[in-house]
């Protein structure tokens, strides 16, 4: 191979590996046990001559690692990870590295997972399974983990992008939830999708689902019974959940978070927790990753999985073969190539920019 590929890590499946060694790459993909590689750890991988780096969102992409790259020859650089809040853009074009992400490929794996922590809290699901495999129960009881009816209540979605109106749409045709939404960018094919379905229902003689584009943030959190998270990861959206947002949902409400820990305030959630006990939360996705704040482990009220929204066969070996198109593309400067996935800030592709 002419050109010099690092991967961070090994990924799923052969064929971004295939694909690379077919577009004179050679390949070497870092097999360090530990989990999340250090800036130095980094630095020794790309060596002095690099063309171009997959890497992680559990890494640093910084100054440090774009002017290393760029020292080594490199060109491009893509996180295997739709959210980069873990790079710094501005930096890699300062040291003129060209920056991909992988959308699309992970769009319903992650919503999916969003709709299973929606369930999963409105039924008390894990609770019910830790009771059961603790011998506890003894018989049938009318009361015995009484949950949410689903069918019905309001769906709330912030962030209505690719991943958040997949995961409004399965919670809206699957469950017959009403939808109310905040974005700042209008979710057209969302909103046509609720419009058309209502009408199928109240066409069957169903009672039909209606949808509302919220004015506020904080009209969503008043009015909804399952609220899930979608926005990015930036100074925007840091802790857009906290003590006085929490504060604002209903008592009983179910909040998901499968975008970004930092969204929300984690302490200020223990504490919420704490003191509602009919308020339920699913979490993909944490502050200070991979711990958890202190008191949230022990809440019967949360159900926690470490960071699998997009863990799906398929998706993560496209992500990985997205993540070695970029790096490739950019490379070879493939004529064709318009940098597909380089990282843009329109993230929704479903809605039209404000105007
Ligand atoms: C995972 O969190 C991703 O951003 O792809
Ligand atoms: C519950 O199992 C019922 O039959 O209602």
């Amino acid at each position: 191979g002419k050109y010099r590929v690092v991967s961070t890590k090994p990924m799923p499946g052969t064929r971004w590996i295939n694909l690379l060694v077919q577009q004179d790459c050679r390949v070497e993909i870092c097999t360090e046990k530990k989990t999340i590689l250090s800036v130095e750890d980094i630095i020794a991988l790309i060596g002095n001559k690099c063309d171009g780096v997959i890497g992680q969102l559990t890494e640093d992409w910084g100054d440090t690692l774009f002017s290393a790259l760029a020292k080594a020859g490199g060109k491009a650089f893509s996180n295997m990870a739709v959210g980069y809040n873990n790079v710094d853009v501005d930096a890699a074009t300062k040291y003129g590295v060209a920056v991909g992400n992988t959308p699309g490929v992970l769009t319903e794996t992650t919503a999916e997972l969003a709709a299973s922590l929606s369930l999963a809290a409105s039924r008390r699901i894990v609770e019910a399974d830790e009771f059961m495999r603790a011998g506890l129960y003894d018989g049938w009881l009318p009361h015995l983990f009484v949950g949410n009816l689903l069918k019905g209540q309001t769906v709330g979605v912030i962030g209505a992008g690719r991943i958040g109106s997949a995961y409004a749409r399965m919670m809206i045709e699957g469950f017959k939830m009403n939808l109310i939404y905040y974005d700042l960018y209008q979710a057209t094919r969302l909103e046509k999708f609720v419009t058309a379905y209502g009408q199928f229902l109240k066409a069957s003689g169903e009672q039909p689902v209606t949808w509302k584009r919220a004015s506020s943030m904080d009209e969503v959190l008043q009015v909804a019974d399952v609220i899930s998270l979608h926005p990015i990861l930036d100074k925007t959206t840091y802790h857009l959940i906290n003590k006085e947002r929490l504060s604002k949902m209903k008592k009983e409400a179910i909040l998901i978070n499968c975008s970004r820990g930092p969204v929300v305030d984690e302490e200020a959630l223990v504490e919420h927790l704490k003191h509602n006990p009919m308020f339920r939360v699913g979490l993909d996705v944490f502050e200070d990753e991979p711990y958890m704040k202190p008191g949230l482990a022990d809440m019967k009220n949360a159900i926690v999985v470490p960071h699998i929204a997009s863990a799906s066969k398929w998706t993560r070996e496209g992500m990985a073969t997205l993540a070695a198109l970029n790096v490739v593309g950019k490379i070879k400067g493939f004529p064709t190539w318009s940098n597909p996935n380089a990282v843009d800030p329109f993230l929704d592709e479903n809605s039209s920019p404000p105007p």
